[in-house]
């Protein structure tokens, strides 16, 4: 490493929701790792999140909640953060974008730019609601998609066929804060032309980082850069946000994505306070190595726009790497927060009590780095069954046990002081595992670097199987104390290689082995002559089948339906109600209309005649189930040919979440012809 110190940064979260296994696959869990890795070789680094509290999505989300965005945000950092601690992901600073020094930084950014004439004013028109009295942010404008009809597309997607919007394609636009119909109005906005950094661009990634940054990173970067960047809006007319500093910006805030990522900035700068260090270090020196971890769907912005704001500030480094991961799977489906398709840190860390580094290593070694990866509750139970505990765990306790059982738990000298490896293939083994891990970790392949510790471990595990300690007593005690000795030096170094990516598991094992909590890379791992280890414990639990059960009905539950009613109608006057002619009547007959798969044929009593209706509802009721019932009937509904039978009418019915169907019935029997009103 040429550098002398990583300022490494992890995405900040939006705080308007909770943390699931997909946000730590993504960008916390490799940070950590990487972070951790830096800490044991004695680098310098400071390791800086925190929560994004601006922005349109958090409105969203307090509109939905019916509390105010301050509430929301109070209320999702206190416990990202507290998650994030518990889980041990050590950050040095978890700051959030509303304090103060934030605001003074973004604004300060944004200053600097406007002075420099790095901005465009533009003049456009954008839907502006009414009633509300306010513009409307995309996502707070829906309508029916142009491409499939979906009645329901947010003005910058369609969720139904993946679309990417913009509000004015929307056929018959609805603001969602009022119902009421937008109107388009003039507003003036400060635009970064990124097309003018595209030469400066393509040299700086498509060239400098070809082969450096991840496949992932490079590929989506190509893509920006030669379909050509565009102007970007960097305000916006909202209530929630920083405002924009300039006279006659009244309204206007910065866009959530110039301020968000110049939050790294501001609690670097709180953490150096803090820590009485120098914050422009990290920022501006040239040897300082910035890192973002991030997932897919921010390269963007990591790659291209925030590169772009810092060079056109001037004086700040830009990123050294990017490293992307791409997204986490869940039981075959994409997570969701919305459809509560997720696995939550905080309900993981109450189902499963210190067992983080459990999740922390099934999440390491699927970990989504190049592509897609899928996360099943049995493939959970597995990787700790027959991993953690079979290998890791099994060769652990058997040292302790077969030290115990034969030394009384003291390692034996034979005759030296200081006890180092005597097999050669174990000293190389263990030698080759540092380099691996180092060599897969400094190109960010978390995956290979883990899977290099487990080789170790089983080799170590494969060593005691082949050297027999447990027989060797018999004849040479010397040579059983001899396997042990070299056992135990492999616990040793297991637990310094597994640091990074299993913390808790190492200070475990170092304490068994009874030596200090922690190990640099660098540090001579010797045991002196009759060095004593403690009694063992068992270092991991089995997952059992019941376990892994619950945490899959849990799943199944929100697969259920949730109901969500249809968008409100407009008023109607009551002259509009009393046209209509709905009355009791009971059904007499009813048989399937032949050729079809929905629609009953029946005779009902309404009191005024006997008539036949159609109805779409063989798919829920079998004709034999529903003679003798009364339903409700709108019975001067203009009679209509389906299926070659008049229909004179139309049962009321209410359909359920699943989409079931239910009578709308008088809660007793009346008469026939009853008039509902
Ligand atoms: N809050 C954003 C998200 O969750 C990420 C912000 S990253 C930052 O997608 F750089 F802007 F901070
Ligand atoms: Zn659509």
């Amino acid at each position: 490493m040429t550098f002398k110190r990583t300022t490494v940064t992890a995405a900040l979260p939006y705080a308007n929701g909770p943390l699931h296994i997909g946000h730590i696959a993504g960008a916390y869990l490799p940070a950590d790792m990487y972070v951790r890795y830096l800490r044991l070789k004695r680098h310098e680094v400071a390791f800086i999140c925190g929560s994004d509290e601006y922005g349109a999505a958090i409105m969203m989300r307090a509109k939905k909640e019916g509390i105010s965005p301050k509430q929301i945000i109070d209320k999702y950092h206190a416990e990202n953060k507290k998650a994030f601690e518990q889980f041990g992901i050590s950050f040095d600073m978890y700051h959030r974008t509303s304090e103060p020094i934030h605001h003074e930084t973004a604004q300060d950014f944004f200053k600097t730019l406007y002075e420099k004439g790095e901005f465009e004013e533009i003049e456009s028109e954008q839907y502006f609601d009414e009633t509300a009295k306010q513009f409307l942010a995309d996502r707070f404008i829906m309508g029916t998609c142009p491409k499939c009809a979906n009645e329901n597309a947010y003005g910058d997607q369609c969720e139904k066929c993946g679309s990417t919007l913009s509000p004015s394609e929307l056929i018959s636009p609805k603001s969602t804060l009022s119902g009421a119909v937008p109107v388009l109005r003039k507003t003036k906005h400060w635009y970064l032309p990124m097309q003018k950094a595209e030469n400066w661009l393509k040299k700086w990634i498509l060239e400098d980082k070809k082969g450096i940054w991840k496949t992932n990173v490079y590929g989506q970067c190509r893509s920006w850069l030669e379909n050509g960047l565009q102007a970007r809006s960097m305000t916006r007319d909202l209530e929630w946000g920083i405002p924009v500093p300039l006279p006659h910006a009244e309204g206007k805030v910065l866009y959530v994505w110039l301020d968000a990522p110049i939050g790294y900035i501001s609690a670097t700068k709180e953490w150096a306070k803090q820590k009485g260090k120098d914050w422009e270090q990290y920022w501006k020196s040239p040897d300082t190595r910035l890192l973002h971890f991030i997932g897919k769907d921010n390269i963007v912005f990591h790659c291209i726009i925030f590169p772009i704001i810092l060079k056109a500030h001037g004086d700040f480094i830009l990123p050294d790497n990017v490293p992307a991961n791409e997204f986490l799977n869940l039981e075959g489906d994409k997570l969701s927060t919305s459809r509560n398709w997720a696995v939550w840190l905080d309900d993981y860390m109450r189902d499963f009590p210190n067992r983080n580094d459990e999740l922390r290593y099934v999440i390491g070694s699927i970990s989504p780095e190049t592509s897609d990866s899928e996360f099943t509750w049995k493939d959970f139970q597995a990787r700790i069954n027959n991993e953690l505990v079979a290998i890791l765990g099994n060769f652990i306790n058997r040292i302790l046990v077969l030290q115990h059982k034969y030394f009384e738990g003291k390692l034996q000298g034979l005759g030296k002081d200081r006890i180092d490896f005597t097999d050669e293939n174990l000293r190389n083994a263990t030698g080759k595992a540092y380099d691996l891990v180092a060599e897969n970790l400094d190109n960010f392949k978390f995956k290979a670097a883990l899977q290099a510790v487990m080789d170790l471990a089983r080799t170590a595990n494969k060593y005691l199987t082949d050297t027999e300690p447990w027989k060797t007593i018999k004849d040479s005690p010397e040579k059983t104390a001899d396997s042990l000795n070299n056992a135990f030096l492999l616990a040793g170094h297991l637990a310094t290689l597994f640091q990074p990516f299993l913390p808790n598991t190492s200070k475990k094992i170092f304490d068994f082995l009874n030596l200090k909590s922690e190990f640099f890379w660098d540090e001579e791992l010797i045991f002196e002559a009759n060095h004593e280890v403690k009694t063992p414990e068992l270092l991991f639990q089995k997952i059992e089948d019941s376990e892994i059960e619950q945490q899959i009905a849990k799943l199944q539950e929100s697969k259920k339906p949730v109901f969500k009613p249809e968008t409100a109608k407009e008023n109607i006057d009551f002259e509009a109600f009393t046209k209509t002619d709905i009355r009791t009547a009971t059904i007499l007959e009813a048989e399937k209309v032949p050729k079809t798969t929905k629609l009953l044929k029946l005779k009902l009593d309404t009191g005024l005649d006997q008539r036949t209706v159609v109805s779409g509802i063989a798919e829920y009721f079998k004709p034999e189930e529903i003679i003798g019932k009364q339903v409700c009937l709108l019975a001067n509904l203009a009679p209509r040919e389906i299926k070659g039978i008049v229909s004179q009418g139309m049962i009321l019915l209410a359909s359920d979440a699943d989409g079931s169907l239910k009578f709308v019935s008088p809660e007793q029997a009346v008469a026939n012809g009853a008039v509902v009103k």
